[in-house]
């Protein structure tokens, strides 16, 4: 469905040198399936989710969506081709209220749909159908309105750049469940999700494991989240700096 080759992205740093972020991606996403990238902070995920929606131009390499070269196309052409992102740090417009955002979303929806998708997010519809979003909404309620515009937006690929960054351990499985029931197994659906989260991991089908702007480990989730637990507990391992060295990918395809 989307495939990056051999993607490679320069930025210049705040002194204005020019600084490799992604080195050589090649990442393939089959639609029906979860997929999973984590790594350590740096490590280039947020940058592989802005090349894929066009945020960032990739400096050499190309994003094929179903067979199309999308590499040079704007960020809106490839939402209307069905590529839709979830904000790391959402922005937070003020005098804009939670209706409206959810029928920018989806300007077919009616009230009731916007009601379901805040409440599969685990937002009472009574309590935040009518609120502001600059002001008065938390960093986590903000976040969990970002699931809900993606979930009803339903685009072919949706990237969820950490869902649960900053939302409460009691929402976390709920959004778990929420985003699994939509797309595992749809042949017209894929989710990508960014995250470190420990619940999130093993359940995806596939894991990815970035860092420093590079693919270090991918395959099932099966094989992945061991390797990456046991990193947790030595996190050089990962930079490969220990001697313990990475574990080859290719023993788990
Ligand atoms: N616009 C930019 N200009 C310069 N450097 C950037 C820019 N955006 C990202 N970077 C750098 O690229 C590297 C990768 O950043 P990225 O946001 O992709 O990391 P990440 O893996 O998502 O990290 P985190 O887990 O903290 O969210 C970092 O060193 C970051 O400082
Ligand atoms: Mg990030």
């Amino acid at each position: 469905m989307l495939t990056l080759r051999g993607v490679g992205l320069n930025l210049n740093g705040d002194n204005g040198d020019a600084k490799e972020i992604l080195k050589n991606i090649n990442l393939t996403f089959e639609s029906g399936k979860l997929y999973a990238i984590t790594g350590p902070n740096g490590g280039g995920k947020t940058s592989i989710a802005k090349v894929i929606m066009g945020i960032y131009q990739p400096t050499e390499g190309q994003i094929i969506f179903e067979g199309e070269d999308i590499t040079n196309l704007s960020i809106t052409e490839r939402a209307r081709r069905g590529l839709a992102y979830a904000f790391q740090q959402p922005p937070r417009f003020k005098g804009v209220y939670v209706d409206e955002v959810m029928r920018i979303a989806n300007p077919d929806i009616d009230e009731m749909g916007i009601r379901s998708y805040l409440r599969d997010v685990g937002l009472c519809p009574e309590d935040y159908i009518g609120r502001d979003l600059g002001s008065s909404l938390s960093g986590g309620e903000t976040k969990r309105l970002e699931v809900a515009q993606l979930l009803a937006k339903d685009a072919k690929i949706t990237i969820f750049d950490e869902p649960e960054a900053g939302v409460d351990l009691w929402t976390i499985q709920k959004l778990i469940s929420v985003i699994a029931g939509r797309h595992r197994g749809n042949d017209q659906k894929t989710a990508v999700i960014i995250s470190h989260n420990e619940q999130f991991l093993p359940m995806c089908d596939e894991i990815i494991l970035v860092a420093d702007g590079e693919i270090q480990e991918q395959g099932p989730s099966a094989a992945i989240w061991p390797l990456i637990r046991d990193d947790i507990i030595c996190d050089c391992r990962i930079r490969n700096q220990c001697g313990g060295g990475m574990i080859e990918a290719q023993q788990y395809r």
